[in-house]
């Protein structure tokens, strides 16, 4: 990979990449049709990355599907995918993690304490073998892509982050590989994250800013079903991730549950203007 990486450089030509963990969908496609357009190379890596899952959480039965995955990114352009071995990112001996002081202390990271010490650590070696001038993120994973700004900057990457907007499903659950995880039982459960946000956007939009009134009504929605654990409902600032007690230009919204032990995420934006 490295070595084509540099050909590729030498060349002059653009290497453009999508990381993912695999069990391809439509979000997953969409980063990869914006990446198509970014770059002359388009690079893909699947990799069920342990280093971001805690002791207790869903490693081992993660949804996989390489064939699938590899056809799918056949079909989207796709010029080479990097599929490497646990082994090979963290071999005997392996000491070296890239950790965050501050955006992973809120959010998801409070809940996940090893996740985005994970994800930083993996990305910053994919970005180190795949050599990319232009790196897609999905805003679904709103808090990561935070993450991994403030990361190329810190660490002075030569690396243009770009962020991808929400896939939803027609009737609006955010697109996510653990939703294979779903039976139809759990789909109105599942649904009640996006119908949260699409309430908490109303009220802004009829002029109540007021963050704990929203948070209330969203766990209204959220708890009519008593499946539905609540990890977290924040409204807070899209940039430092700090809660915010009004809504007052643009603000994140970002929910987390866990659906019968399905972890689920989603979130908006709210903008009073
Ligand atoms: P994964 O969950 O496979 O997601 C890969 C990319 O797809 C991420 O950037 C994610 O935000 C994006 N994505 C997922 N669902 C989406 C949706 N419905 N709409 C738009 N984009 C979506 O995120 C990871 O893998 C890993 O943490 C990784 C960055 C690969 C590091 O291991």
């Amino acid at each position: 990979m490295r070595d084509r990486a540099e050909g590729l450089r030498i060349e002059g030509k653009t290497i453009s990449f999508v990381p993912t963990m695999g069990y391809l969908h439509e979000g997953h496609l969409s980063l990869l049709r914006i990446a198509r357009q970014k770059g002359d190379d388009l690079a893909l890596s699947i990799f069920v990355n342990p280093a971001q899952f805690g002791p207790n959480e869903d490693l081992s039965t993660y949804p996989r599907s390489l064939e699938k995955d590899l056809e799918l990114a056949e079909k989207e352009g796709v010029d080479v995918v990097f599929v490497p071995m646990d082994s090979s990112l963290y071999p005997e001996g392996y000491q070296t993690y890239v950790e965050l002081e501050k955006l992973p202390a809120h959010l998801c990271g409070l809940s996940r304490p090893v996740f985005f010490k994970g994800i930083a650590t993996v990305v910053t070696q994919l970005f180190n073998i795949v050599k990319p001038h232009v790196a897609v993120f999905g805003e679904k994973d709103f808090q990561q892509l935070a993450i991994i700004r403030q990361m190329v900057k810190d660490l002075k990457f030569d690396i243009e982050i770009i962020g991808g907007p929400i896939i939803r499903e027609a009737d609006g659950l955010a697109m996510s590989s653990r939703n294979a995880y779903l039976d139809e039982s759990m789909r109105p459960a599942a649904l009640s994250l996006s119908r949260a946000l699409a309430r908490a956007k109303e009220m802004v939009r009829s002029g109540i800013i007021d963050s704990e009134r929203i948070e209330r009504e969203a766990r209204a929605i959220l708890s009519a079903f008593p499946d539905i654990a609540i990890d977290y409902i924040s409204i807070c600032d899209p940039f430092s991730l700090d809660g915010v007690q009004q809504v007052r230009g643009k603000t994140l919204m970002a929910l987390a549950v866990n659906l019968r032990k399905i972890r689920l995420i989603d979130n908006t934006v709210l903008d009073p203007e």
